[in-house]
């Protein structure tokens, strides 16, 4: 089989292929990435002699490169490529809708266009809103309710990917997946930020009274979770994946500082994001019952495997740091 990876060269679309490339060691992938900020190629360095794999470096808005890409016999398309930072859509929303929206329905035209090719849709709980301290976790019937712009541009593209299966025929799926961590993620979401400051002797920013909760999945477990999708998923459908991994930003900070021997004195609480969502939580019950998909990492198991990784990789680490992001916290946290 032939697929065509958007966003491969991010955090989750990179451990995607590594998974892939593993598990279906006979299919062949195109990884079609803009290499924005959060794209780096490093990521793949390991693979990136495998004959089973080609980078190409482009836009998922250029429809006739992927045009182009789709009718070179694609079987598959997987569509992780976004603008995926809550904070930056915060400070500027017009890339989130370009790519977020405009690209993915670039995609699907591509798609159409080349006889209907099976699309996968990678998204978020994000869609949903949020949930207070007693809701039920999220499900596949949850309503719509994105409050920031980048749910606000994820919920689009949700709704057009469905709409070219009921217009169209187009034979699509969607998943909409929990908080990601792991290996290869860009140090400005909670996770490998505090874990790469603690490494460089700073503190790390709270936001509020860290009262807010997340339902964290480790990456390979999300990849496995598209992997079933593909395999057994029905057209049409979309699917929920979660962590099974609710803990509240404080809690998981101190989790962090204990795993990493550092103390409390390393918290500094700052001011609070804008239409900041209290709570995400998803329940995978239709992925259980008609996939057989569960998550197998437990979030200390995953934390600690983070953690070494960001710790025995120090050169990526330092050539991340020296890129846009430090610019972008300073001046962020200058004007909190
Ligand atoms: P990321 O920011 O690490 O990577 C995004 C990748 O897309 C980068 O490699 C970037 O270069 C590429 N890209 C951006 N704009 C592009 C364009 N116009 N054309 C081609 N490539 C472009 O993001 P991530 O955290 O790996 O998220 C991947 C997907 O998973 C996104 O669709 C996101 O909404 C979804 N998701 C993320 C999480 C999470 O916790 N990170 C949770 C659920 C769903
Ligand atoms: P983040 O990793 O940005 O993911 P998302 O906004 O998509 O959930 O944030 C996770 C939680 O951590 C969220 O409640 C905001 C909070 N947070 C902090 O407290 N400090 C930080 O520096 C960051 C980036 C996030």
């Amino acid at each position: 089989m032939k697929l065509l990876v958007t966003g491969g060269a991010g955090f989750i679309g990179s451990n995607f292929i590594h998974y892939w490339l593993k598990n279906h060691p006979a299919d062949f992938i195109v990884n079609l990435d803009k290499l924005t900020y959060a794209g780096n190629l490093e990521n793949l360095k390991d693979i990136e002699n495998n004959p089973n794999y080609k980078f190409v470096k482009g836009d998922i808005c250029d429809f006739d490169l992927v045009n182009d890409l789709i009718s070179d016999n694609v079987d598959l398309i997987i569509h992780f490529a976004a603008e995926s930072h809550v904070d930056r859509s915060v400070m500027s929303s017009k890339e989130f809708i370009r790519t977020n929206v405009e690209g993915t329905m670039t995609l699907l035209d591509a798609a159409k266009n080349n006889g209907g090719v099976r699309f996968h849709h990678i998204s978020t709980d994000e869609v949903f809103g949020e949930l207070n301290f007693e809701g039920k976790a999220f499900t596949e019937k949850s309503p719509y309710n994105p409050r920031n712009p980048y749910s606000a541009s994820k919920a689009a593209s949700d709704h057009l990917v469905r709409s070219y299966y009921y217009t169209h025929g187009l034979p699509i799926t969607i998943s909409n997946c929990s908080n990601n961590y792991g290996p290869y993620q860009f140090p400005e979401k909670i996770i490998p930020l505090f874990v790469t400051h603690l490494l460089e002797g700073k503190k790390v920013p709270v936001y509020g009274e860290g009262k807010n909760i997340r339902d964290w999945i480790f990456v390979d477990d999300h990849s496995r979770g598209v992997d079933f999708v593909i395999q057994k998923g029905k057209i049409g459908q979309t699917y929920c994946l979660g962590g099974d991994s609710e803990i509240t930003n404080i809690e998981l900070t101190r989790k962090i500082l204990g795993l990493m021997d550092q103390g409390e004195e390393m918290i500094e609480f700052v001011k609070d994001r804008p239409g900041h969502d209290l709570r995400y939580a998803m329940d995978y019950t239709k992925a259980k019952n008609e996939l057989g998909w569960e998550p197998l990492v437990d979030l200390e198991q995953g934390l600690k495997k983070t953690i070494d990784w960001y710790k025995k990789n120090k050169e990526w680490r330092e050539r991340i740091k020296s890129r846009e992001y430090l610019d972008y916290y300073k001046k962020q946290y200058q004007e909190r």
